[in-house]
């Protein structure tokens, strides 16, 4: 069991838990997750962890409401627990000193990303983020995101705030403007999928953090697949970052939507209920 100590609500949809793992909160790095459970049978999902704090033994989650496991999640207050987290798992992300890299976060992606910048930051790169979303009141954690760069390109697809236009396009202004060493791309697969033909064109080595349905998180369901390069991988054990030029982004995307009625017939059931 782990207890929610703070709760912040983003925009209509989009939520932070700080939530106690002293054990998690000291051995996790950038590029880790968590799978949690709600209730003894409930459905495993699972959370990039946004940010810890070791003294204080908690980590931080974002959570974008979408479906029944996130919607009971969000529901949950201070002085609630969750059932089971497990983690940190996954590969820490890789961080040396690129030179200048280019942060592309497409709406709640900008959870993830922050402790990659973070570490890349310290490591002494020059941090150029785009930060996207659809419209100003869904772009989160802007303050934090500054802290760790160089600078912040806004992109809002309604011209809302920033400049209007959808993240690869604050992408490639900046491309055409200066040289840059290094991509990391988060945010829907379909944002990823066209990030990565963006950086692609440049021959901008790319990394991709992949959120795919996960079930054990150990390698053994199979929950995760996806092929990269032409061989099957699992985001569990061998991501969540990939090489994002190399990553079936159409195969991916069939999967995402694989479990859409079930999931659409258990929403309603859930708040039916
Ligand atoms: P969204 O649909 O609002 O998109 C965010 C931004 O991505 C847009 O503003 C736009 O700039 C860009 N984008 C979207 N479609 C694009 C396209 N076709 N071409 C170029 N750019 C495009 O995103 P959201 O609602 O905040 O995110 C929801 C999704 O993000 C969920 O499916 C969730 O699973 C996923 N997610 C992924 C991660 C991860 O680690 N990769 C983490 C959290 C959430
Ligand atoms: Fe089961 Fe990755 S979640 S193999």
């Amino acid at each position: 069991m782990n207890k929610i100590v703070e709760k912040e609500q983003f925009s209509e949809n989009v939520f932070k838990l700080v939530v106690e793992a002293p054990d998690v909160a000291v051995s996790r790095k950038a590029g880790h997750f968590v799978i949690i459970k709600i209730g003894e049978k409930g459905e495993r999902i699972p959370l990039t962890i946004a940010g810890s704090n070791p003294d204080k033994g908690t980590i931080d989650l974002v959570i974008q409401r979408v479906g029944v496991t996130s919607h009971k999640l969000t529901s949950l207050n201070v002085g609630d627990e969750i059932t089971d987290l497990v983690g940190p798992l996954g590969k820490a992300t890789h961080i040396e000193k690129f030179g200048t890299v280019l942060a592309a976060c497409g709406g709640v992606g900008t959870a993830p990303m922050l402790p990659i910048i973070e570490a890349l930051k310290k490591a002494g790169n020059k941090v150029i983020t785009v930060l996207a979303a659809r419209n100003k009141e869904l772009i989160i954690l802007e303050d934090q995101v500054r802290q760790f760069s160089d600078e912040v390109v806004i992109m809002t697809d309604d011209g809302s705030y920033g400049t209007k236009g959808l993240v690869t396009k604050g992408m490639e202004d900046i491309i055409n403007r200066e040289k840059v060493d290094k991509s990391i791309v988060i945010g829907p697969a379909i944002m990823m999928k066209f990030a990565a033909l963006t950086t692609k064109k440049y021959n901008i080595p790319t990394e991709a953090s992949l959120n795919t349905i996960m079930v054990d998180g150990t390698g053994m369901c199979g929950a995760c697949r996806i092929s990269v390069g032409g061989k099957t991988k699992f985001v569990c054990v061998d991501g969540p970052e990939f090489d994002a030029h190399q990553v079936d982004f159409d195969e991916m995307l069939m999967r995402l939507g694989a479990y859409k009625d079930e999931e659409v017939r258990a929403f309603e059931a859930y708040m039916n209920n």
